[in-house]
C-alpha cells in the first residue's frame, strides 16, 4: 500500500479481532514512527508497547480510572459502563502509549510535543499499511499514577497519547472531512 492509500484507509477502529499483532509489526511501525520531523533533533518521543499480561494490567487500569468518574460506580448502568472499558481494553490485542519529554523551556516544550504527536501520526498511516487498525486516544487516563507506573514513565516526561492496534474486526469506512480546498489559500 503506498502512502497516499495508507493516509485514505486510516480510521479510528474500535473492533479488532483477537489474534495478536506480531512483535515485527508492531517494530516497523515504531521505527517509522522516529523517522517524524524533529526540530534540534530532540528524539523526545518514548514509547511503551503493551501486549501480553500488560494488557490485562492497563485493563485494570482503565476499569479503576472509568469507575472514579462515577458518584456510584455499583450502580447498574455504571457498573454496565465499566464493565464495557474493562472488557474492550482486554479484548485489544496491543497498546502503544505515546510519552514525551516536557523541556523547561516553552519554544522547545512545544516544538517536542508537535514531533511526538507527528511520529504518532506517521505511527497511524503505517500501522494502516500493515493492515492494522488503531485507534489513538488522551484524556485524563494520561495523567493515572498507576499507568505512569505501568509504563515505567521517565522523569521529565508525560503521556501524550495512547494508541489502541489490532487487525480490525470489519473495515471502518474513513470520516468525512471538509476538502482542503475550502481550508486554503494559494497566493499566487
Ligand atoms: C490528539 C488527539 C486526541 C484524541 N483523543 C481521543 C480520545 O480521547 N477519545 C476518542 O474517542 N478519540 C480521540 N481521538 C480520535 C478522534 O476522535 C478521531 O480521530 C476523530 O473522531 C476522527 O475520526 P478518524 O480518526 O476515524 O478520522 C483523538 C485524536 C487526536 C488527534
Amino acid at each position: 500500500m503506498d502512502a497516499f492509500a495508507a493516509i485514505f484507509a486510516r480510521a479510528s477502529t474500535r473492533s479488532f479481532r483477537p489474534e495478536p499483532v506480531p512483535r515485527s509489526a508492531l517494530e516497523r511501525l515504531l521505527a517509522a514512527a522516529v523517522r517524524a520531523p524533529n526540530h534540534k533533533l530532540t528524539e523526545p518521543w518514548r514509547f511503551a508497547v503493551l501486549t501480553g499480561e500488560s494488557l490485562r494490567r492497563y485493563a485494570e487500569i482503565r476499569r479503576s480510572h472509568r469507575a472514579r468518574r462515577f458518584e456510584d460506580p455499583d450502580a447498574p448502568e455504571a457498573a454496565k459502563a465499566i464493565a464495557k472499558t474493562y472488557r474492550e481494553h482486554l479484548e485489544t490485542p496491543a497498546f502503544i502509549v505515546v510519552m514525551c519529554a516536557v523541556s523547561d523551556d516553552p519554544v522547545r516544550r512545544e516544538e517536542d510535543y508537535a514531533a511526538t504527536m507527528m511520529a504518532t501520526a506517521t505511527l497511524l498511516v503505517a500501522a494502516t499499511a500493515e493492515g492494522l487498525g488503531t485507534y489513538l486516544r488522551t484524556g485524563g487516563i494520561m495523567e493515572e499514577p498507576a499507568l505512569h507506573d505501568l509504563v515505567g514513565l521517565p522523569a521529565g516526561h508525560r503521556v501524550v497519547g495512547i494508541v489502541s492496534l489490532g487487525y480490525p474486526d470489519a473495515p471502518e469506512a474513513p470520516k468525512r472531512r471538509t476538502d482542503a480546498a475550502v481550508k486554503t489559500t494559494w497566493l499566487e
